[in-house]
């Protein structure tokens, strides 16, 4: 049985005080959530204070991206090393919107894929499809190629050290969510597909679904077969609509 997993991804939103707030919702509805892992993925500055407030709970704290280099001459980056030490256990790498606006190749998702493993951090590596490549039928092929570079770079077992997070682009913040006939027949693609080079890295993986999840949509998509959660953006800065969603994983 894979756990259920919610993980909150608040992309460039947020301020101290709302931070504090979001955090403390959080952990004001977390007795009702007993199976699914719970991890929330602040702005970086916002890390530390964040790490903080979940330290005597079961929340998880994960990155938004993670630098491909260790140390040094990478200004603006941050290393995954810096990120374990403030207490990330997850980093989100390849998101959409790293792809598109600041044109992170698959190569270098690869990189940052390798880089959060060697650091002892969990990446929870982006895929997806834009809306072009859906209508041109090449949807499987894309998260395909997305795959194959980091399996290319590290080997199919290293995807065992992470989750997949599968996110249609044209339903990111768009409030056209994938029905869940077209996630599952994507994430049983990706499954079967990994299954094909590691049958037991293919059962244990966990493959979420991001893309305008919300309260009213998600216990049905996490119910397909193959949907093992959720990676969830504008949905996951307001407590009670991402509690709501942990408790629909379960
Ligand atoms: P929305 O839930 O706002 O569509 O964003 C999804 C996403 O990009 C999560 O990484």
């Amino acid at each position: 049985m894979r756990q259920p997993m919610v993980a909150g991804n608040w992309k460039m939103n947020g301020s101290s005080s709302s931070v504090k707030e979001l955090i403390a919702g959080i952990k004001d509805g977390m007795a009702s959530v007993t199976k699914a892992e719970v991890v929330v993925c602040p702005p970086a500055v916002y890390i530390p204070r964040v790490s903080g407030a979940v330290e005597d709970t079961a929340i998880k704290v994960g990155s938004q991206n993670v630098c491909d280099q260790d140390k040094g001459a990478f200004t603006g980056e941050i290393s995954g090393e810096m990120l374990k030490d403030v207490g990330c256990e997850y980093a989100i790498v390849g998101h959409s919107e790293r792809r598109s606006l600041y044109g992170e190749s698959d190569e270098l998702v690869a990189k940052r894929f390798a880089a959060a493993r060697r650091n002892g951090i969990k990446p929870i590596f982006c895929i997806g499809e834009t809306l072009q490549e859906r209508e041109q039928g090449i949807t499987n092929d894309v998260c395909s190629r997305q795959i194959d570079a980091v399996i290319a770079l590290e080997g199919v077992e290293a995807l065992a050290d992470g989750v997949i997070a599968y996110e249609p682009v044209w339903a990111i913040g768009t409030g056209k969510t994938a029905s869940p006939e077209q996630a599952q027949e994507v994430h049983a693609f990706i499954r079967g597909k990994i299954a094909a080079l590691n049958a037991d890295v293919a059962e244990g993986l966990r493959i979420l679904y991001g893309g305008s999840m919300n309260p009213a949509n998600a216990a049905e998509l996490i119910s397909q077969a193959d949907i093992d959660g959720g990676l969830i953006g504008g949905a996951s800065l307001k407590a009670e609509d991402f509690l709501a969603i942990c408790s629909a994983a379960e």
